[in-house]
């Protein structure tokens, strides 16, 4: 198996088979840290640097807490606008990230552009951690979703999946590409006008990933052992930062999970998984029922951070 040590995390298509399990393994070591709320010293002198183009709550926050906990140190910005990438001198990927070596020990990017952690990554002489890029992928999302399946349903092989919303996501890219690790079936459900691009879908045909497409999420629940939904009305993840206008659409019945749905129609041991942030595609009643699980994700997103930081940095080698 490859080592993590020194590695950039930037896509999941990237990723083997035996190396997804053995991030698992390092985040159920570290998690009881995270569970108690400990801090230890596994990354003491190292620092992470955060450089986010575009907004973020979770993945940025989530890195650096799991740094904290790990014992590392967090510097960075979260507002590119303040920083000469963001101003007059639109200061290239390369410059940027010739000055942010020496800031700190691993890098986590997130970008408005599709390819700029790759860019950085090949410029960078610390590791480059993808927190997103455009359109493109998100693997430390869907590395987090993986890890929430097996350690809440104790596999994943074998589990058939649902997944809803915008096909062109970043977080759907990086699911295709790390489910052609597992034998996971998936359905996806998306508007005609978000449905997996043709260019993806020839990407992903050299990867055996088995798949259909339906139109309604009532024609693939009941089958479904994972749920994974994202948005449908959401910002345009080309630019730095899509503001909210008057009319914000709502999300139409064929792409929402609503309470009602999971009790007629899903298997009662399915599990549900949203990224975060939400519309109304799932609206808040359904937060307390047996099937969401978007809050324990939202826990294991700190973990699988803090596997992420401790394997490329060396510390559980
Ligand atoms: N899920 C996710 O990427 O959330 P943020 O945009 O808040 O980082």
């Amino acid at each position: 198996m490859r080592s993590f040590m020194g590695r950039d995390i930037l896509s999941l298509k990237d990723f083997e088979r035996n190396e997804f399990f053995r991030l698992f393994e390092i985040c159920d070591r570290l998690a009881p840290i995270a569970r108690d709320r400990r801090n230890t010293d596994l990354l003491a002198g190292k620092t992470l640097v955060t450089a986010f183009y575009q907004p973020s709550t979770r993945t940025r926050l989530a890195h650096e807490a799991g740094m904290i906990r790990l014992g590392g140190q967090v510097t960075g910005f979260a507002d590119a606008k303040m920083t000469r990438a963001g101003d007059f001198y639109q200061e290239s990927i390369k410059d940027t990230v010739k000055m942010l070596e020496f800031y700190g020990d691993v890098i986590v990017m997130r970008h408005f552009q599709q390819g700029a952690p790759h860019e950085a990554a090949k410029w960078a002489s610390v590791p480059i951690i993808n927190g997103g890029d455009g359109w493109g992928e998100h693997p430390t999302q869907i590395l987090t979703d993986l890890y929430t399946v097996l350690t809440e349903k104790g596999r994943i092989d074998g589990l058939r999946w649902l997944a809803v919303g915008d096909m062109r996501m970043r977080t759907m890219h990086s699911l295709a590409h790390g489910l052609t690790q597992f034998d996971c079936p998936i359905t996806f459900v998306s508007p005609p006008d978000m449905s997996l691009t043709d260019e993806f879908k020839e990407e992903i045909k050299g990867y055996s990933l088995d798949y259909k497409e339906a139109e309604h999420v009532e024609e693939a629940i009941a089958d479904a052992d994972v749920i994974l939904v994202e948005p449908v009305v959401q910002p345009d993840y080309t630019k730095s930062r899509d503001e909210r206008g008057e009319d914000v659409g709502m999300t139409p019945a064929n792409y929402k999970i609503t309470r009602e749905l999971l009790e007629t129609k899903a298997k009662s041991d399915a599990i549900l998984l949203h990224s975060l942030p939400r519309m109304d595609e799932i609206p808040p009643d359904v937060d307390i029922t047996r099937w969401s699980r978007y809050w324990q994700e939202a826990f294991n997103g700190v973990v699988m951070r803090m596997g992420i930081l401790a394997s490329i940095l060396g510390a559980m080698e």
